[in-house]
């Protein structure tokens, strides 16, 4: 059986229906509506590759994605999403205190669950889960500041999407380390592969905002560009773009036409005809090669390492 068998198993069995039903049927839902489970199969393999047993880390892997999937929750209402892994959204399906106080509760199971799995190191665990959330929020805030600012550099984007998205998923490695007892300098250098992952990750979940296939990836595409996101394609654009092209994107950039997907079309052509697709593939595979660099300097022997590995493969031609 893969990690993935193991984890789909898990939550197979694993319900989240209580009363007020009105509370849980939205987690349950959320729940059950698949997603990749990447999360999870960090801190649980993180916690292979060190010697632990599957059962230490169950409920932390858990744990770990009812707490992804509350942000999410919370996420399509900031910006607006009709759909997530191909089902409407939380707050459409229901509404938006729906999407709050379903989401809010997630968070509190999330602790839940982590107090559930014992470990002499809870206390670093906790620590960094906690951590982890509060970065979680302040990416997410500058994410909002974002759409609003017409200032934001290339470096204010990698910062903000360290914080929102790349330290969930080094923050999974590290908890599913810590449960096995890893040396410290192991854990640092799990941490920053997987913070270079999530930097790759986050760049191409919005490459696929914009050019990716809506059946497949499962969200309502050119999403990013109707919400004014400062996505690396839209600064990398403006970095590029001759005049008087960098003026109508600063224009599109800073309005919300009613005819959203006159908008899109336009955003799109102006990136087809700058090449930017080229150049977020080419700041992906820079973090990917960055990742490389320290799962490599991890003192494990080769095989050890070969699901991360594969792992990495795999995502680099993601499409969903
Ligand atoms: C979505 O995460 C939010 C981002 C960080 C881009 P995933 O792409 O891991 O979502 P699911 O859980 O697989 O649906
Ligand atoms: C994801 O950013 C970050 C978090 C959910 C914390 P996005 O807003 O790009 O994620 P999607 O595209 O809606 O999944
Ligand atoms: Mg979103
Ligand atoms: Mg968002
Ligand atoms: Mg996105």
């Amino acid at each position: 059986m893969t990690m993935f068998d193991t984890i789909k198993q898990i939550f197979d069995n694993e319900h989240f229906t209580s009363e007020p039903h009105q509370l849980y049927d939205p987690i349950e839902y959320t729940l059950h509506l698949g997603g990749k489970r990447i999360r999870p199969f960090l801190l649980m393999t993180a916690n292979r590759m060190f010697g632990g047993e599957d059962s230490q880390v169950r409920n932390a892997a858990i744990g770990i994605e009812v707490f992804h999937n509350f942000t999410l929750l919370h996420d399509d209402l900031m910006d607006k999403s009709p759909i997530r892994r191909g089902q409407p959204t939380v707050y459409r399906k229901w509404d938006e205190n729906t999407a709050v106080l379903s989401g809010d509760t997630m968070f509190a199971l999330a602790w839940r669950y982590f107090l559930a799995q014992p470990s002499p190191r809870l206390q670093e665990i906790l620590y960094c889960f906690n951590q982890t959330a509060i970065e979680v929020c302040e990416g997410q805030q500058y994410d909002m500041n974002f759409e609003q600012s017409d200032h934001v550099t290339i470096d204010d984007y990698m910062m903000m999407i360290r914080l929102k998205t790349a330290v969930l998923l080094a923050g999974a490695l590290k908890i599913g380390a810590l449960y096995a007892g890893a040396p410290e300098a192991d854990i640092e250098h799990l941490y920053q592969f997987g913070i270079h992952l999530g930097l790759a990750f986050q760049l191409q979940d919005d490459l696929l905002d914009s050019y990716g296939d809506v059946a497949e990836f499962g969200k309502q595409t050119g999403q990013d560009i109707r919400d004014n996101k400062k996505t690396y394609l839209i600064l990398k654009a403006l970095q590029t773009a001759p005049q008087p092209l960098r003026d109508e994107l600063a224009a599109l950039f800073s309005s919300t036409p009613a005819d959203s997907d006159a908008k899109v079309t336009r955003v799109r052509q102006i990136y087809d005809h700058l090449g930017i697709r080229q150049d977020v593939e080419e700041a992906i595979a820079q973090q990917f090669r960055q990742a490389q660099q320290h799962l490599d300097s991890i003192r494990l022997e080769t095989p050890l390492k070969a699901p991360l590995q594969t792992l990495m493969a795999t995502l680099s031609g993601r499409k969903k």
